[in-house]
């Protein structure tokens, strides 16, 4: 890898975040201002507050990753952002902010995709070995991707309703439980060996995934109980859900490793923090003998690190973007 420093922003969602990575593979510095305290109020990401609050953070950050690194401006090769996929006005401030960057500084700019960011978290611990097979699964994606080299993604698998998490945050809201959800669920889950029996949707011969009926069977359950005056068991409910989810990850994760004989399986994205989801895997993958790994979980969540991780592969083959860079809520991995 040609020595590069790199800035990165990520501002797709509610954390507003700053780094310096050295080489593709060294933090210099990360820095991650959550908004979840403030979110919370209204049980899920209201858009336009999250981009006042990036608005707000964005220069601070930026600065406080540069003073941790104890570096200038003129250290850094280049600048990258998050372009998309996201929230339209929360990717609008991270570019901007990065576009003034690059321009002040005399700096290139590279656009990175926040799912390809997911994937290279794992460039920060070890070396990525292809063919390799990424389960992507966060609040707004559920992906099984197969990477045959650096730069390139072949989506196997999606969902065909909500993404992992977003079923995490809605039971969780059944439950009572505050935003974001799915950590709740998790702990709740192993505080019981009792499970409610919910149906896991295979959708059979597909890598495709679906989540709403599970969250669907999880509401209809709780209102009918409700409707008999019975009382629910919150740590049932939550651990047969969990139960489903990690059931159908696992499986369907073991399944396309073996079909695409991958060297190396890594999981990502904020789900990727479940510990029974880890604890599945990690068994799963010891039993086939396919090294199996997933990112310290800070390196999970929403953050610049590993967008800075994406884009020194970027740098490095050549991929530059300018200073027309817009906003791609829905852009392909
Ligand atoms: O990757 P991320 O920080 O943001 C997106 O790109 O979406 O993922 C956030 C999602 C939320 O839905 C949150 O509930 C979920 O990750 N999450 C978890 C856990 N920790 C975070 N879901 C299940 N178990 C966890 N321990
Ligand atoms: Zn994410």
């Amino acid at each position: 890898m040609e020595e590069c420093i790199i800035l990165a922003i990520e501002t797709s969602c509610d954390e507003t975040a700053a780094a310096i990575i050295r080489n593709g593979n060294e933090i210099v510095s990360n820095v991650v201002a959550s908004q979840i305290e403030s979110q919370k109020r209204f049980g899920g990401v209201v858009p336009e507050i999250a981009s006042r609050h990036h608005v707000e953070q964005i220069t601070i950050v930026i600065e406080e990753a540069l003073q941790r690194a104890n570096m200038e401006p003129s250290d850094l090769t280049a600048v990258a952002v998050t372009e998309g996929p996201g929230l339209v006005g929360a990717l609008l401030i991270g570019i901007n902010a990065a576009k003034a960057f690059a321009f002040a500084h005399g700096l290139p700019i590279i656009g990175v995709h926040h799912i390809a960011g997911h994937i290279y978290a794992n460039a920060l611990v070890q070396p990525m070995q292809f063919p390799l097979l990424a389960l992507v699964v966060s609040g707004g994606h559920t992906e099984l991707v197969l990477m045959k080299e650096h730069g390139s993604f072949e989506v196997i698998g999606e969902t065909r309703d909500d993404a992992a998490g977003e079923a995490y945050d809605k039971v969780a809201r059944v439950l009572n439980m505050p935003y974001p959800g799915g950590p709740h669920i998790d702990r709740m889950a192993h505080e019981t060996n009792e499970a409610v029996e919910f149906p896991r949707a295979w959708l059979e011969d597909s890598y495709d995934f679906s989540f709403s009926g599970l969250k669907s069977a999880v509401i209809n359950y709780k209102h009918n109980m409700d409707q008999r005056g019975e009382e629910i068991i919150p740590e049932q409910v939550a651990k047969g859900f969990q139960d489903s989810v990690v059931e159908v990850l696992t499986t369907k994760t073991v399944r396309a490793a073996r079909e695409f004989q991958v060297k190396q399986v890594i999981a990502a994205g904020g789900v990727s923090a479940n510990k029974g989801l880890r604890t599945s895997l990690e068994q799963a993958f010891e039993a086939e003998n396919i090294p199996f790994t997933v990112p310290p979980l800070k390196l999970c969540t929403d953050n610049a690190a590993m967008i800075g991780a994406a884009a020194a592969y970027m740098y490095n083959a050549g991929v530059r973007g300018d200073l027309s860079m817009n906003g791609l809520p829905g852009k392909e991995l």
